[in-house]
């Protein structure tokens, strides 16, 4: 394959350099910025706005209004100097990395394009395949979303790098996704499905992991596909991917022995969860794992100060569906599509819960 021109001051292990040092430098800032004064400082405006509510409404639980708790909270100087940040510091992510990639756009899509028919795996496009339009939204800001950026697949690697401050610069946080999964009580799997993969992170692990399994990893958006299979023919590994949809997969019942879902679920619209997960009893086998990392699901427990940053992140973050998420009761769904559902393993990402749905043998 031909060295893409955008590409020629390397990789940093498997991760694409931008095509100037200075964006690097730039990004660098940006990465670290959000580092100490994103996710650094949440802590003490967490604690700042406990205190603050508790003083103002007393004890709250899911059912207190969320406007109750934000009139308070936004009121505060620290978690209102908060927002202004998260939201900042996302826009200069994403414009200084697609700036850096976007003059080589054409220069890209062919060197993703020239890939599309190369093995050793398969991608599978419909060409008339359409993208409902919930899902063309510019989650987290990124330019064109995950459906309508040419070379979307690229940003979103260089961006979501950033947005995981340096510490999933070679995957290590995928790697422990697919570390911690639960395969089925009879030990068989033959096949897995990385359900909505985004550039296939977990997927190429998933091959490393489980060398002698049929590897798919499914995303409804066509940048992120073309990226991951190009990515997958670089490196020579045997994962195939399909552009195709969570809720209506088109793939035959009872043919998975796992299925992998990270943070996926807070990003559909609650019809489509609700469909996706009927979809996903559907298509594994009897005996078969649903591993679910994923948003918090909202709860008595849930803290005032969680619930007000999920408001900040679903209106300024574009997460347009993560309320539904967090608001329904997602185990119940599971439970109720015949799934038999347990708490997963910890992850060092506290902020998310995981669950494994076994669909009884
Ligand atoms: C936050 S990303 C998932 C991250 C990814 N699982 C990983 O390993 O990093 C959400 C992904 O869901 C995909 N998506 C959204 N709606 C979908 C649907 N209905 N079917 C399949 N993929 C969908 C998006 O295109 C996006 O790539």
């Amino acid at each position: 394959m031909s060295t893409s021109v955008a590409l020629s001051r390397g990789y940093n292990g498997i991760l694409p350099r931008t095509t100037r040092l200075s964006d690097e430098s730039y990004l660098d800032f940006v990465e670290t910025f959000r580092g100490i004064a994103g996710y650094g400082t949440f802590a003490t405006v967490a604690a700042e706005g406990e205190k603050a509510v508790a003083e103002a409404l007393g004890e709250t639980n899911d059912t207190t209004d969320i406007k109750d708790i934000k009139e308070v909270i936004n009121k505060l100087p620290l978690p209102a100097t908060w927002q202004r940040y998260m939201r900042t510091h996302q826009e200069m992510m994403w414009r200084r990395t697609r700036g850096s990639f976007e003059p080589f756009q054409d220069d890209l899509v062919n060197a993703m394009d020239d890939a599309q028919n190369k093995g050793p795996g398969k991608l599978t496009l419909d060409p008339n395949f359409k993208v409902p339009n919930y899902a063309r939204r510019e989650i987290h800001l990124q330019p064109g979303g995950y459906t309508d950026d040419p070379i979307g697949g690229i940003v979103y690697h260089y961006g979501t790098k950033v947005f995981y401050a340096g510490a999933n610069d070679q995957d290590e946080l995928h790697a422990e996704i697919v570390d911690t999964l639960t395969p089925p009580e009879d030990g068989k799997v033959d096949k897995i499905l990385d359900l909505a993969c985004s550039i296939g992170q977990c997927t190429l692990i998933l091959k490393d992991r489980y060398p002698d399994s049929e590897i798919t990893g499914l995303d409804v958006g066509l940048p992120m596909v073309k990226y991951a299979h190009w990515q997958a023919v670089k490196r020579g590994v045997d994962v195939n991917f399909v552009q195709g949809l969570s809720e209506e997969t088109k793939i035959d019942a009872d043919k998975f022995d796992m299925v992998l879902s990270y943070i996926l679920f807070h990003e559909i619209p609650v019809r489509v969860i609700k469909e996706t997960v009927k979809e996903m009893f559907r298509i594994l086998r009897p005996g078969g794992t649903f591993c679910i990392y994923e948003f918090p699901s909202a709860g008595p427990n849930m803290p005032a100060s969680q619930r007000w940053m999920i408001d900040y992140d679903s209106i300024n973050n574009c997460e347009p569906y993560s309320p539904g998420f967090v608001y329904m009761d997602f185990h119940k769904e599971l439970k109720d599509a015949g799934f038999n559902v347990k708490p997963g393993p910890k992850n060092s990402n506290g902020f998310l819960q995981t669950i494994v749905a076994t669909k009884p043998a």
